[in-house]
């Protein structure tokens, strides 16, 4: 089945309503259509908190719950903890051989990160390859499809450029290796290592001026026979054996939900509204909420368009409400706090169930750890056997 959805979630803190309302929502669709891996994220967590063990240990538990609280389910969707799967750090390691440099430099995340959490030290290995890392997490388990959002599309290229770049290293017979072998060796010395170096500039940076040069030198290459010409050609490509398959990004819809202030719902903005806050607290922040400016005092008739409320009101509130909304604005029949009051009372709502759950689970750490070992062994089975195809076509099966 060609249908598999890997996605991971790093434990840095508590879920906000962006996360519900975007990745989440998403999620809990996939686990009815696909096969679906859902991981704590916790050595990608590691790989810019390595100095907080303690959160990262609190936010695994944390974040498992806030899954189950908001309907993941243990019987359709897989759901484990990255590092209880030793393969994971295993693949990496291995991916991390024919990684080129270059890729991992080239990631914007890895200087932006940089440069955004100057207060932590992020030039390290572990960092660096985090890359690596997201692209082991998808390859084991075979994965057609990776839910994510745009910030993440740089690695999931990576992870397919990688996917490539391995079956096209490793995806050959043994009879095939030797013929290619001995074909470059027939090619003399000079035109060899011109075409490995064209190979090598297509595969890593997909210049097709490369291939094409390789290509003629091939077709101009009179010491080898019409198969082994062939099977050149082919190897110039990376086309081989498929061992690791190439996923695609499934892109999660843009944040549906913003912040209290307009910007994007982000814990580091200050903006956010938790997924479990308390009640109280949730209506002090709506209440307090920038709205239109033109509205400065009651008779003031404002434009919703151009008040943070209002995409609030588009994710929660009936037609019925956006239309009282839209009118009282507009004409002052409304007072701001009554259109906020309207809306404080659909997000409680939404979250009185999800909060009551969570605390539910979370006074229940045994059944926590019984979902997470049960979802470690279901997933380690199929980690392993992409593990032991990649520990044979790169020669560490002991054969
Ligand atoms: N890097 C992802 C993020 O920060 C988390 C992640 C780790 C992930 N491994 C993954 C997402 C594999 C999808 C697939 O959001
Ligand atoms: Fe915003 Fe509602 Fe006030 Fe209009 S009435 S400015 S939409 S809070």
């Amino acid at each position: 089945m060609s249908t598999t959805v890997v996605s991971g979630m790093r434990p840095t803190g508590r879920l906000h309503l962006g996360h519900y309302h975007g990745v989440l929502k998403n999620w809990l669709r996939l686990q009815n259509e696909h096969e679906s891996f859902f991981f704590v994220a916790d050595l990608h967590a590691l790989t810019t908190h390595y100095e907080h063990p303690e959160g990262i240990r609190q936010s695994t538990w944390e974040l498992l719950v806030e899954w189950l609280a908001v309907g993941l389910e243990p019987e359709k969707a897989t759901l484990f903890v990255q590092s209880w799967i030793p393969q994971h750090a295993e693949l990496a390691l291995l991916l991390g051989m024919l990684t080129p440099l270059s890729w991992l430099e080239r990631v914007p995340t890895f200087k932006d990160q940089q440069e955004q959490l100057r207060d932590r030290d992020l030039a390290t290995f572990g960092f660096l390859g985090y890359p690596a890392l997201m692209s082991a997490d998808i390859l084991l388990y075979d994965a057609a499809w990776v839910p994510v959002g745009a910030d993440q599309v740089a690695h999931l290229e990576i992870c397919r450029e990688l996917a490539r770049r391995f079956n096209s290293l490793y995806g050959r017979s043994t009879a095939d290796a030797e013929a290619a072998e001995a074909g470059l060796r027939a090619l003399g010395k000079k035109l060899k290592q011109q075409y490995q170096r064209l190979q090598e500039r297509y595969q890593q940076e997909g210049d097709e001026a490369a291939i094409a040069q390789a290509r003629e030198i091939l077709h101009g290459a009179a010491s080898i026979n019409e198969t082994t010409r062939i099977l050149l050609l082919a190897m110039l490509e990376g086309k081989g054996r498929t061992i690791l398959i190439e996923p695609k990004a499934l892109l999660t819809e843009a944040a549906k939900m913003p912040g209290l202030d307009g910007r994007k719902m982000s814990k580091s903005y200050g903006n956010a509204i938790g997924l479990r806050e308390e009640p109280e607290a949730v209506r002090k922040k709506l209440l307090t909420m920038p709205t239109d400016p033109a509205r400065v005092g009651r008779h003031d008739p404002g434009e919703p368009e151009r008040c943070p409320v209002w995409p609030f009101h588009q994710v929660y509130s009936s037609t019925e409400t956006r239309a009282w909304v839209m009118e009282g604005c507009r004409s002052a029949g409304i007072g701001c706090v009554d259109c906020k009051n309207a809306l404080v009372e659909k997000v409680l709502e939404e979250q009185a169930p999800i909060r009551e759950r969570a605390e539910d689970w979370a006074a229940q750490p045994q059944r926590l750890r019984e979902i997470a070992a049960h979802g470690a062994e279901k997933a380690r089975t199929r980690a392993e056997q992409t593990l032991a195809r990649v520990r044979e076509v790169m020669g560490l099966d002991g054969g």
